[in-house]
């Protein structure tokens, strides 16, 4: 396959899909240009399938499916297959983290923490294929009853640009130790690693047809594996928009959905929280893939007594960060495209005119390419609540400073956005940092300490906005699974 050689020298290197466990182009012959965010240049392209592509990838994956190609193998089998993934990712990881840097602009340290990710998954997923089981039920004298966890059948996923090695990974981890099999419509702005992977769990011994990737646009594509009567499962993380028109089109076909779209994250600091481990967090936990993180901490909630205190740390932090190209390896690179610039840019803008203070901002790196999609890092405050920047996600290395008076206060702010995907607590006081936790709405939080380092056992997933259900963990599993129950008269 032409895609295994990519190397991150190569000019233009022609991406297949993977449809059937062949690579091939789309039905519509065209192809679409796969640009470096971090000089504006495309160096390789993807086919724009369409429909009848995807329709052909559902047809593989039923027949695989039907044909019990993958499910008839016992649990343990496919386990030994994923771990054999797992392992391959892993001679693959410089690669990998290459490919995944030079096509999403984020920094090659970071290209190789999400390969690691990745590597967990499978092998999490793939040590966890044969211990998930069913219950036996009491019911009446002379019955017998069951629960059988059984896979869906075929799953659609439709996933985004910010971490596709680690998205994908976690979804298909999941879906296909549950024995199902899957299509995968990854973003058209970065899909690489996908494509490799793919081809890596070919290599490991998956069978053809378990395994498609679509590449194309969302409203193509994506649009048609969603409204597909013949997907049985659909799993998407991105924006709520389109999160909503998923929904209606599972809702339409009477299949269930786990949506993951975002978030406007706090981390609460209270005056008595440990600074020196709290602020490095609270600074990286915005500045990851250059805010472009569904969990990032967007937010940060300072007690008054210590607001001037946090804000003069953080602002010589801010201005030390620099933004560059990904093979520089600096704090941040570009964002992924001119779209996300444009957008993040016009959240700050907004900000100016609601005269919101800029109290730092970072520097972009001499000798930059002009054509990337730089932006500078900025600390902003103190930030209304009622401002777009407190209750919007921006997706970009932007961090609001929100003041607070006391633990009901902080609630409150924490609560007062429609997301809710994580939080942050900071307090020695452990009886508090317990009351904050149980009072926060979000899926997860962490106290003195943010973000698990893709924390592949964690259950995760929002509540309000931010969506429901949950992927990661062995929760994830449930998700990819149906439950039988099977009654027997024993006489
Ligand atoms: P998006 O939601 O449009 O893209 C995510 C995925 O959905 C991509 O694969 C895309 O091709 C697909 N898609 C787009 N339109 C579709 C449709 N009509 N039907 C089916 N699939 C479709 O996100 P976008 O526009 O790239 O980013 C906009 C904002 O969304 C970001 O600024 C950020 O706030 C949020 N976002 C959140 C993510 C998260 O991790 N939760 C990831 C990406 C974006
Ligand atoms: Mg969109």
């Amino acid at each position: 396959m032409a895609f295994k050689t990519l190397d991150t020298n190569e000019q233009l290197a022609a991406c297949k899909a993977l449809i059937n466990g062949a690579a091939c182009d789309g039905s519509s012959g065209e192809m679409l240009e796969v640009v470096c965010p971090s000089d504006g240049k495309p160096f390789a392209t993807i086919p724009r399938c369409t429909g009848a592509d995807v329709g052909r990838a559902v047809t593989a994956a039923r027949q695989a499916y039907e044909a019990q190609s993958w499910a008839k193998l016992t649990a343990a089998e496919r386990g030994r297959i994923l771990l054999g993934l797992s392992n391959l990712i892993a001679e693959n990881q410089d690669n990998l983290a290459a490919i995944e840097s030079r096509d999403t602009g984020k920094p090659l340290t970071q290209g190789r923490a999400d390969v690691a990710a990745a590597i967990r998954y499978f092998e999490f997923y793939g040590g966890a294929a044969d211990k998930i089981s069913g219950e036996t039920l009491p019911v009446a004298d002379g019955y017998l009853a069951m629960t059988l966890r059984e896979p869906h059948g075929v799953v659609g996923a439709v996933i985004p640009w910010n971490y596709p090695t680690q998205i994908f990974s976690r979804v298909a981890g999941a879906a296909l130790a549950m024995g199902n099999a899957l299509v995968i419509k990854p973003a058209e702005h970065a899909c690489l690693s996908v494509l490799r992977v793919a081809e890596l769990a070919h290599e490991a011994g998956l069978p053809k047809g378990i395994l498609n990737v679509v590449t194309g646009f969302g409203d193509e594509v994506g649009a048609a594996l969603a409204h597909h009567p013949g997907i049985d499962f659909i799993t998407f993380t991105g924006s709520p928009q389109v999160g909503t028109t998923i929904q209606a089109a599972a809702a339409r076909n009477h299949i269930g959905c786990t949506l993951e779209l975002g978030g406007k994250s706090p981390q609460i600091l209270f005056e008595d929280a440990d600074l020196d481990k709290a602020l490095p967090t609270v600074r990286n936990a915005i500045i990851q893939n250059g805010g472009q993180t569904c969990s990032a901490g967007s937010r940060v909630l300072v007690q008054e007594t210590i607001y001037e205190e946090v804000v003069e740390r953080l602002r010589n932090k801010f201005r030390a960060l620099v933004a560059g190209p990904h093979d520089q390896d600096l704090d941040i690179g570009p964002l992924i495209n001119a779209a996300q610039a444009r957008r993040v840019a016009a959240f700050c803008e907004r900000a100016k005119n609601e005269r919101i203070p800029l109290i730092a901002e970072g520097t972009i790196a001499p000798d930059t390419p002009e054509a990337g999609f730089y932006t500078t890092p900025k600390l902003f405050g103190p930030v209304p609540m009622t401002s777009s920047l407190a209750q919007e996600e921006i997706f970009g290395p932007v961090l609001a400073v929100i003041p607070f008076k006391d633990e009901e206060e902080a609630i409150r702010i924490a609560n007062d956005t429609p997301y809710g995907l994580v939080a942050g607590v900071w307090t020695r006081d452990g009886a508090r940092a317990i009351r904050v936790a149980r009072r926060v709405r979000s899926g997860q939080v962490f106290i003195n300490a943010y973000g698990a380092g893709g924390g592949v056992e964690l259950p995760f997933g929002g509540v309000k906005k931010s969506g429901h259900g949950r992927e990661k963990g062995f929760e994830a599993l449930r998700e990819f699974s149906v439950l039988k129950t099977v009654i027997i008269n024993h006489g």
